[in-house]
């Protein structure tokens, strides 16, 4: 059976981005895969430094994913950090790949040219990212297309090693769902918490509603185009149109509608999630961190060996 990995960084709240572009996707493999779904704590690390901040986003984090409807029994829910044959292959992987190799990520470019501080985690964030994937024997890993090139690097540092030190890693493939591989946020741009443009996933309804509202749109058209662009995700195709012919021009009313319907989707969800208490986060995150630190140890093993420093 393929396995399926994937990954989020705790670094604040999830966006309805997330949700559709990874999240969801994921979840929805997960129900006929073996897989993992890792909540990428010292990823959140290159840029967050606040320990009470990482901590309850962590957790909040967690909550987020199994309100979303993750399954605990089948899938393996677990903290990168708590596993650390992730910092160790990383280790082996930065000896393998090139600082040039390294400058061509495009989300390390980003990151500076939005004033981000270059510090070297930022930079080698690719090689913690491919020992991720790699160390669990990964198929297919569901994310957003922001995340392609860092596939591709798990791929790379893969076929490096396999050349190196003879076959071990599998090669893994992305599975982007193009119809939301970038979901815009509310100003047409990628939905990103640095744009600070997100819709978030489990905010109040004031919350989305102000998020919404906020939604700029264009005045030249009838039809507000950033409005579309994120509705598509709530609603099919046909009564969407309907919606929009309807309402050509009245922008106040398709965002009231766009509220709703959000609301629609979340509310059920608020409610699983408002019952899951911390501890609970706790007991699964250590349990899933438990079986992760075995299957991890395991490969570990032979990479070691391939390597030459088990005697
Ligand atoms: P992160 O935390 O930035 O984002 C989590 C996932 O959400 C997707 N995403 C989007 N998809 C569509 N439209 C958007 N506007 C949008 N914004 C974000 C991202 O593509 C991603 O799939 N490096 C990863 C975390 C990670 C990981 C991994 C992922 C660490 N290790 C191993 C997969 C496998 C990241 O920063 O994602």
């Amino acid at each position: 059976m393929e396995r399926i990995f994937t990954g989020l960084q705790p670094s604040g709240t999830l966006h309805i981005g997330n949700y559709f572009g990874a999240l969801k996707p994921a979840i929805d493999m997960l129900k006929s895969h073996d897989g993992m779904l890792m909540v990428a704590d010292y990823h959140a690390l290159t840029t967050l430094k606040d320990s009470g901040n990482l901590r309850q986003n962590i957790i909040d984090a967690t909550k987020d994913y199994l309100a979303a409807g993750l399954d605990t029994r089948k899938t393996i829910v677990f903290q990168q950090s708590q596993v650390p044959e992730h910092t160790e292959l990383t280790w082996i992987f930065e000896c393998l790949v090139t600082v040039p190799f390294l400058e061509l990520s495009h989300a390390y470019k980003d990151k500076l040219a939005k004033g981000l501080e270059a510090n070297a985690g930022l930079f080698n964030y690719p090689m913690l990212m491919a020992a991720d994937i790699l160390l669990y024997d990964t198929d297919i890993v569901p994310v957003g297309a922001d995340q392609r090139q860092h596939v591709e690097y798990a791929r790379e540092a893969a076929a490096k090693f396999n050349n190196t030190f003879g076959e071990t890693f599998k090669e893994p493939k992305e599975r982007i769902n193009e119809d939301v591989a970038t979901l815009p946020g509310t100003d047409g741009k990628k939905m990103s918490k640095s744009y600070k443009n997100t819709i978030p996933l489990f905010g109040t309804k004031d919350d989305i509603a102000k998020a919404v509202m906020s939604i700029v749109t264009d005045s030249s058209g009838e039809s507000p185009e950033n409005v579309y662009a994120i509705h598509q995700h709530f609603r099919d195709r046909q009564s969407l149109g309907e919606l929009y012919k309807a309402n050509k021009g009245k922008y106040k009313a398709l965002k009231d509608a766009l509220i709703e319907d959000i609301e629609a989707l979340i509310s059920p969800m608020r409610q699983v999630r408002d019952a899951i208490s911390d501890a609970d986060v706790i007991r699964v995150l250590n349990e899933g961190s438990a079986k992760a630190r075995e299957r991890a140890a395991a490969k570990m093993a032979d990479v070691r060996r391939h390597v030459g420093v088990l005697l």
